[in-house]
């Protein structure tokens, strides 16, 4: 893809994507890509900066990730900012010494006292709080560099040119409170221009998927289609050049909650335009609650939803000849399944890192879910489409917790789905909420009702606000609310327990398992 002015290397923070979405606010466009594949990228490319993420590797620790072999570490070719573990790695290739002084350890909020005068932190106060997450320091700099902001220990570094850079805290998580503005500092200084703009990504990304499809003309494409923002977004920019050779295949797992197969299809009509010839929705519900009922672990769930899941693809592929597959896979999903850089796994995502006999294509790989939701703006999709809250695809397996899954419990935790979003919207929270979960939990107890003793089941209700999914607050829902919701659950003859759950992530995740 054109336009590329900033390539960001990953050393596995759960940072880096946010630098690349921070950036882009301020609209810039940057790759991310880890050390080995950034050296081939810049084989090819002349970035205006590089910026090396943080990680939390040492630079001493066996088989810790270096510098790419290509990088031009004098600054002359492009500007160079090391963030945390990238300041450190530069501070030590280029002489300095990393040490780990227990004084100057560092996690979570800190004061730093910059260097006023310095361009990276023009019009910022000499006093500022910060966000730094570090054990070791950078305790001597290289020879020709100077110390341009100091908290606990050496807080920021620059060589004589300001052309390499180091900053020992994290400028792109929001808690440094001027962190954007030292990244705009950094991006005047790089002489980057505003490039990002939705209607060119759309372009290049068509670019990109006909580039890798020209050369198999006859071969199809099959688009795992769950009616979401990202897949619904993805097919509508790529119907009008693929055509005919573009395949959306959605699956009723059994997963899905109330109506959402007639959402599917109403958002395949306004993305893939009327007649929808391109989509094909096949049944097969039975088959995953008949595998997965067997297992309450959620790695295990998730594995064979997985194999499900690929199984019917694999058939479809068959079947329509298809030479590739191609998904609305985001940055997210990437990071947190443990396929960004060297990020560490969290969860197995159904659709990520599964192992295709044909080309799989992720042309959102580098995207956060808000700037999908900018491109379906964009394309004038409905607001169904880009208001849409996300859903995981294993959906409602997930959300039957510390239970064996059957066909009941699915169908109470989707009747419980459906009574507290209706709550929500007849209130209009849904608005407020970035994604609700309601999971049935294997939790059962006592309760009356009426005279008599029921022995039930146990709901969960969690919502949580959040930009990218990276990190969330839990939401509280008013007194009046929760009431509300209480009372029309345990309505239901089986349930007889409520939880509200408004664990922050981290340390929880959006969903249970
Ligand atoms: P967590 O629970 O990891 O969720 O904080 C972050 C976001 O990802 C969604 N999610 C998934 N989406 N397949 C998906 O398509 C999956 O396997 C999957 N697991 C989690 C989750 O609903 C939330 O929006």
């Amino acid at each position: 893809m054109n336009g590329i002015q900033i390539l960001i290397v990953d050393y596995g923070s759960q940072y880096t994507l946010i630098i690349g979405r921070t950036l882009r606010e301020l609209g810039v466009r940057s790759v991310i890509l880890p050390p080995k594949k950034a050296d081939i990228w810049l084989l090819n490319n002349k970035p205006k900066a590089v910026i090396l993420s943080g990680s939390n590797w040492s630079v001493y620790g066996e088989g810790a990730p270096t510098l790419p072999s290509k990088l031009d570490v004098t600054g002359k070719k492009y500007l160079i900012l090391g963030i945390c573990y990238g300041m450190q790695l530069l501070a030590y290739k280029l002489g300095g010494i990393i040490e780990q002084p227990h004084a100057h350890r560092e996690y979570g909020p800190a004061e730093v006292e910059l260097d006023e005068k310095h361009p990276l932190f023009k019009n910022i106060p000499a006093k500022t709080e910060v966000w730094a997450s570090h054990g070791d320091t950078v305790t001597t700099l290289p020879k020709g560099f100077t110390t341009i902001a100091i908290s606990k220990g050496i807080a920021a570094m620059a060589n004589k040119k300001n052309r390499v850079l180091g900053i020992q805290f994290h400028p792109e998580v929001a808690h440094t409170k001027e962190g954007k503005k030292i990244l705009q500092n950094f991006l005047n200084i790089s002489g980057c221009k505003k490039n990002w703009d939705p209607m060119n990504l759309i372009h290049q990304i068509q670019e990109e998927v006909l580039g890798n499809v020209s050369g198999e003309k006859d071969k199809k494409l099959i688009l795992g289609f769950s009616g979401g923002v990202d897949s619904t977004t993805l097919s509508a920019i790529l119907v009008p050049v693929l055509k005919e050779r573009l395949i959306c295949v959605a699956i009723d797992t059994g997963g899905v909650r109330a109506g959402e197969m007639e959402e599917i299809k109403a958002n395949a009509l306004s993305a893939l335009g009327a007649g929808i010839k391109n989509l094909i929705i096949i049944n097969a519900a039975e088959k995953f609650i008949k595998n997965i009922g067997t297992t309450i672990d959620g790695e295990e769930k998730r594995a064979k939803f997985r194999e499900i899941y690929k199984k019917i693809f694999e058939e479809q592929i068959k079947k329509n000849k298809a030479g590739f597959i191609v998904q609305g896979t985001l940055a997210t999903d990437l990071i947190e399944s443990g396929h960004a850089g060297k990020s560490v796994m969290i969860k197995t995502h159904h659709n990520v890192g599964l192992d295709w006999k044909i080309n799989d294509l992720h042309p959102f790989r580098n995207l956060f879910k808000y700037e999908v939701r900018e491109l379906a703006k964009t394309l004038k999709l409905p607001p169904a489409v880009y208001e849409r809250n996300p859903f995981p695809g294993p959906g409602l397996y997930l959300r039957v917790v510390g239970t064996p899954v059957s066909k009941e419990k699915l169908d109470l935790v989707r009747e419980a789905d459906k009574t507290v979003t209706d709550i929500l919207k007849k209130h209009n929270m849904d608005k407020n909420i970035s994604q609700l979960i309601v999971a049935l939990l294997g939790i059962n107890s006592v309760g009356v009702k009426g005279d008599e003793r029921v022995y039930g089941h146990s709901i969960a209700v969690r919502a949580v606000q959040t930009s990218d999914f990276m990190t969330a607050k839990g939401y509280y829902f008013p007194h009046i609310v929760v009431e509300e919701i209480t009372s029309a659950l345990t309505k239901h003859k089986n349930i007889v327990r409520v939880f509200f759950d408004m664990t922050p992530k981290p340390p929880a995740t959006t969903e249970f398992e």
